[in-house]
Formats: C-alpha cells, structure tokens, sequence
C-alpha cells in the first residue's frame, strides 16, 4: 500500500517550500518532519517524498542513509544515542556503552524486546563539553556517568509506566 504523508507534514512541507524555492533545500526538513510521524522512515515514505518533491527516491535514500539522524527501522520510545566521538570515548562513553549494552541485554543498534528501548553509538553531538553525552530521543544528558545512566534508566521506565 501507497505511504500516506500525514496532513500535518503536508502543510509542513508547503511552507517550506514557500521559504526555500529549491526542492533540495526542502528535502532534509521535510525528513525531519516525516520522522516525526513515527520515528522512523520507511522506504515507501522516502518514495512518497521523493514524489511530492519531485527528487528521485534514489537520491532521499542516499540522505537518509548518509545522515546517522535518520532511522531506517522502528525504533523504541526512548532512543539512547551514545555519543562515542573523541570527547566523550576520552570521558568513559564506550564503558557506558557496555553498560547500557548490559543493563538492556541488547546490543549497540537493536532495540529492547518491550519496544521501550534502541541503543545507538552517534557521532559527535555537538556538546563536546559536557562529555561525556546521550541524548534520548531530542534531550541530552551530558556529564554522564555509570551511575548517572542507571537513574537515567530508572526515570524513563517511570515516565512510560506514568503515561
Ligand atoms: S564528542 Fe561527544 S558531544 Fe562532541
């Protein structure tokens, strides 16, 4: 079955177009927009954008595979992105990759049987800092610790047991 763009991503997307006249220009937002939809992006949907900018699929494939942002398979409600480049592997991050790893009994790119967690190792966060950093789903957590990813942990299950 044909991938449905949401009304809301629609609109989204003619105003961008409005703003930016090159469809180009208009491409990595709008995938910004559609991975809201469901936090993920399926190849019907980069087919569906491809044909609602008129920029062959080949080329939105070839974005949402170039940028680590962009996920190609469902994700959990909360995505733990470890950040791994030099700051933060200097400042522990590939131990509380382990850590994670072995707190959520997945590894680095798989997502917890509850569909509550995905792990993932990101580049650079842009929060070099701070390090070492996660982010879950949009908010970082930075200064993070063994400790401090336990509580983390422990919140997250709280707020989703809360809802
Ligand atoms: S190296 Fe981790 S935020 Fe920059």
């Amino acid at each position: 079955m044909a991938y449905k763009i949401s009304e809301r991503t629609l609109a989204e997307i003619d105003r961008l177009l409005k703003i930016y006249p090159q469809k180009e220009a208009v491409l990595i937002p709008a995938l910004h927009e559609m991975q809201k939809e469901a936090g993920w992006i399926p190849e019907e949907a980069m087919d569906a954008l491809g044909a609602r900018l008129n920029i062959p699929y080949a080329r939105v494939k070839g974005v949402v595979t170039f940028y680590t942002m962009f996920n190609r398979l469902p994700m959990g409600r909360f995505h733990l992105q470890v950040c791994r480049n030099i700051s933060c592997h200097f400042a522990g991050a590939a131990g509380m990759l382990r850590h994670l790893e072995d707190k959520l009994n997945i590894k680095e790119g798989e997502t917890t049987e509850d569909g509550l967690f995905t792990l993932s190792a990101v580049e650079c966060l842009g929060s070099c800092g701070t390090a070492p950093v996660i982010a879950v789903n949009e908010t970082y957590h930075e200064n993070m610790t063994v400790e401090k990813t336990d509580r983390l942990l422990a919140e997250l299950r709280a707020e989703n047991n809360s809802d």
